[in-house]
Parts: C-alpha cells; sequence; structure tokens
C-alpha cells in the first residue's frame, strides 16, 4: 500500500505538524508500506500534490486549520483516497471549541464555562469581571496552545484578546481552573492509560511546555479508580458525542475531582514529545504498533 504522509500545510501549528510527521515516517514498518512524504506548502497544493503522488492512503500528520478541521478530509472524500482518524463532521466539529463545548454542556459533560467573542467588537471588560479573573484567553480554533494567554487583571485583557482576535475570527475567555492536568487518548473507542502534565515553568500546558523535551513533566497517572472512572467517563463522552472515530486525546483539568473537559484533538500531536504516544507506550504498544493499528483501524 502506498501511504502518503500528509505534513506541513498553512496553520500556525505547521510546525509541529512537520515534526508529526517526521515522526510518522522515522516509526512506520517501511518494510509494509511504500512511503511518500507530503510536505503541504499552500492550501490549494493539496489535491493536486496527493494526485501526483498516487496514494492508496492518507495519514495525516496535520494540525490545526486546513487539515484537523474537516477541510482536508472533505477534499480526501471528494479524491475518494481513505485517510486517518475522524470524519469531516467531527474534525470540523473538535476544532470549533466554543461549539464543541455547547455540545458537551448539553449531555452533562463539565466543561469551563465562558464568554466568546467575535472579534473585538465584542470587547466588554465588565463581563470578564462578572465571570473573575483570572481568565486564559484562547483563539477558539487553535491548537498547541498558540495566543493562549493567562490573564490575571483588566489590565492584562486587552493585550491579551487582541492578540487572540489577530489569530481567529472567534476567541473564547474562561476562568482559569487550578487543578491536575490531564489527558486522556482514546483508540478505537477504547481509553489508553491518562497521562497527567506538570509543566516545569508555566501556571499552564503552554506551547514551550508541550514540546521542548525539558518543558514538562508527562507521566501516567495514578488516580483514586471512583476519580479514573470520571476522567474516562468523560473522555469517551465526548469523543462518542463529538463522533470522532479511531482515534482523538481528551484534555481535560482536574479540579476538585471534577474532570472539565477542555478540548478533543482528533489529530493529535505525535512529535518525540507528544502525549498519545506516550500513553500508547505505557500500555506497551510502541510508535509502529500505534501507527498499523490508526491505519488498519481508518480502512474499517
Ligand atoms: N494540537 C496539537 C498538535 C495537539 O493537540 O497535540
Ligand atoms: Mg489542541
Amino acid at each position: 500500500m502506498r501511504i502518503g504522509v500528509i505534513m506541513g500545510g498553512i496553520s500556525s501549528e505547521r510546525e509541529v505538524s512537520l515534526k508529526t510527521g517526521q515522526e510518522m515516517i522515522n516509526h512506520l514498518d517501511h518494510s509494509r508500506y511504500e512511503v511518500v512524504p507530503i510536505v503541504i506548502e499552500q492550501r490549494m497544493d493539496l489535491i493536486s500534490q496527493v494526485q501526483q503522488a498516487g496514494i492508496d492512503f492518507a495519514l495525516l500528520a496535520l494540525h490545526g486549520q486546513y487539515g484537523e478541521d474537516g477541510t482536508v478530509q472533505g477534499a480526501l472524500e471528494t479524491l475518494g483516497i481513505p485517510y486517518t482518524g475522524s470524519g469531516v463532521l467531527a474534525s470540523s466539529l473538535c476544532m470549533n471549541k466554543q461549539l464543541s463545548k455547547m455540545l458537551l454542556k448539553t449531555a452533562g459533560v463539565h466543561t469551563p464555562a465562558g464568554l466568546c467573542w467575535q472579534g473585538m467588537d465584542d470587547y466588554d471588560p465588565q463581563m470578564v469581571e462578572r465571570l473573575g479573573y483570572p481568565v486564559i484567553v484562547k483563539p477558539n480554533t487553535g491548537g498547541s496552545s498558540i495566543g493562549i494567554q493567562l490573564v490575571q487583571n483588566e489590565k492584562e485583557l486587552l493585550p491579551a484578546v487582541q492578540e487572540a482576535c489577530s489569530l481567529d475570527q472567534a476567541i473564547l475567555i474562561e476562568p482559569y481552573i487550578k487543578g491536575q492536568e490531564l489527558t486522556c487518548s482514546i483508540m478505537d473507542g477504547k481509553v489508553l492509560p491518562i497521562i497527567g502534565i506538570r509543566s516545569a515553568d508555566s501556571e499552564w500546558f503552554d506551547y514551550r511546555a508541550k514540546y521542548e523535551a525539558d518543558g514538562a513533566e508527562e507521566k501516567v497517572i495514578q488516580l483514586p479508580p471512583v476519580i479514573e472512572q470520571r476522567v474516562h467517563e468523560a473522555a469517551l463522552a465526548s469523543y462518542r458525542l463529538l463522533q470522532c472515530k479511531v482515534y482523538a486525546r481528551v484534555d481535560i483539568i482536574l479540579c476538585q475531582d471534577i474532570p472539565y473537559v477542555l478540548e478533543v484533538n482528533t489529530l493529535p500531536g505525535m512529535t518525540a514529545n507528544s502525549l498519545l504516544p506516550k500513553s500508547a507506550a505505557a500500555a506497551g504498544i510502541t510508535f509502529t504498533q500505534l501507527l498499523d493499528h490508526i491505519i488498519s483501524s481508518s480502512l474499517h
């Protein structure tokens, strides 16, 4: 089978995507698959590059907009090329934090409450005052923590909102929930070991903490069984409700034993520092086996 590893793209997470793609290429079983790297430089390149490469299957190493958000999935559907992971609807829903959180709330899954502003015209510090500082300001459809800021007071609010608005059409403002950051990866509807995150020099899991080798300590965490069960249920309920397929990573903050779902990542990072491969390794699944599994499961 001729597999195209599609990576790069034009989102703010391009660099992360290139690392994910390289890591996948390094670990794919080359005796089993013919591997074709496909680096996307511009949005309109995708269809022609995929067609020229003559691939049977697309292994998606893209992150963020025009990659993880359903657009590439739709293009591949149209071309009749099978691809890894979730379909068009789940991909676009999970990329939109506001909409996915609305659905999660209706299903009784805890997720931080908050505001969604459609640009600077909605700027209203009084609304944030009512929410209570500190708050987290984030682009609605961002990834890898790019453009996310912890805001302690009204003075810090304006620059944070301006920056987030420069990256996205909509932004979220959520109360900062101080708790244990966790991630629960799911493969084929089953949970993998929960990873706990302790950022080295940040109040939260920011870009440096995510991608520098010494940025954070991330290891399997032993929670009391009742709490572990709650985390599993929240992660699985989110995965199912948002109609994810094959695999995903659910990011959570545990505060006073309540798991708050921050978001669901349909194409989670697979770099050397990423969490899903660590979680799989803890379950005895090598990176190569993980890729085999993602490919075979995506083909069914
Ligand atoms: N958005 C990054 C790649 C992640 O979720 O791992
Ligand atoms: Mg994300």
